[in-house]
């Protein structure tokens, strides 16, 4: 990369041709994560629906609250090199499962088990892996049940399967995380200190 042309004149205009190749990557991108935040908003909205409807039924609401976010571009190239694949949208789609990411918090562990099994009943809703490290927390005493679930997009002219990792835990679960993801990274202290 040191001897590349750009190198030598950041500000030099790309050619026609370069130019033809990064739009095309970046319409791409744009694509990806336009797609990908269509998976979040499916999954969130199902999730409000359940709430909203025990609120209703039973005077009591599951979900403290939902966090989501889409995975920088930066991480996902981090666990491609980490898995020794090329760094493609096509590998990362098949390979990074958490591209898009759910978070659901909720008020008792009972809530977590109920809001999951009837978020996994719903016939467009594809269970793909469970790690449940609430009845097995990790050796660092992680806990959360994650589910990695594939879920339909409509678009203008297909329907596309997107992987969500939908990530379920209490509110001191998703406390004692928060603070031991800032002290771990913080510190740059490896897992299993
Ligand atoms: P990643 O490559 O980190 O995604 O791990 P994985 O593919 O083995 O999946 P796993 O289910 O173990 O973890 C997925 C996600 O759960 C992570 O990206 C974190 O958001 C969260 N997580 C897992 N383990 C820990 C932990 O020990 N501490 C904290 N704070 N979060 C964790
Ligand atoms: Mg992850």
């Amino acid at each position: 990369m040191d001897n590349h042309p750009n190198n030598a004149n950041p500000t030099r205009l790309p050619s026609a041709e370069e130019a033809a190749v990064l739009r095309e990557r970046f319409r791409e991108f744009l694509t990806v994560q336009q797609q990908y935040r269509a998976a979040i908003r499916e999954v969130t909205t199902k999730l409000e629906i359940l709430n909203d409807e025990f609120q209703v039924l039973h005077n009591h609401n599951p979900i403290h609250h939902i966090e989501s976010r889409l995975k920088s571009v930066e991480s996902m190239i981090a666990k491609l090199r980490a898995k020794e694949l090329p760094i493609n949208f096509d590998t990362a789609r098949k390979h990074v499962m958490d591209i898009a990411g759910v978070r659901v918090v909720c008020r008792y562990i009972d809530d977590i088990y109920h809001v999951a099994s009837l978020l996994l009943a719903q016939n467009d809703v594809e269970l793909l892996l469970k790690k449940d490290y609430i009845q097995s927390p990790k050796p660092n005493g992680y806990r959360s049940l994650h589910l990695i679930v594939g879920i339909p997009i409509y678009l203008h002219d297909q329907k596309k399967i997107m992987n969500v990792e939908v990530q379920l835990r209490t509110m001191s679960m998703d406390w004692w995380a928060s603070l031991e993801h800032k002290i771990r990274y913080k510190k740059d202290i490896p897992e299993e200190i």
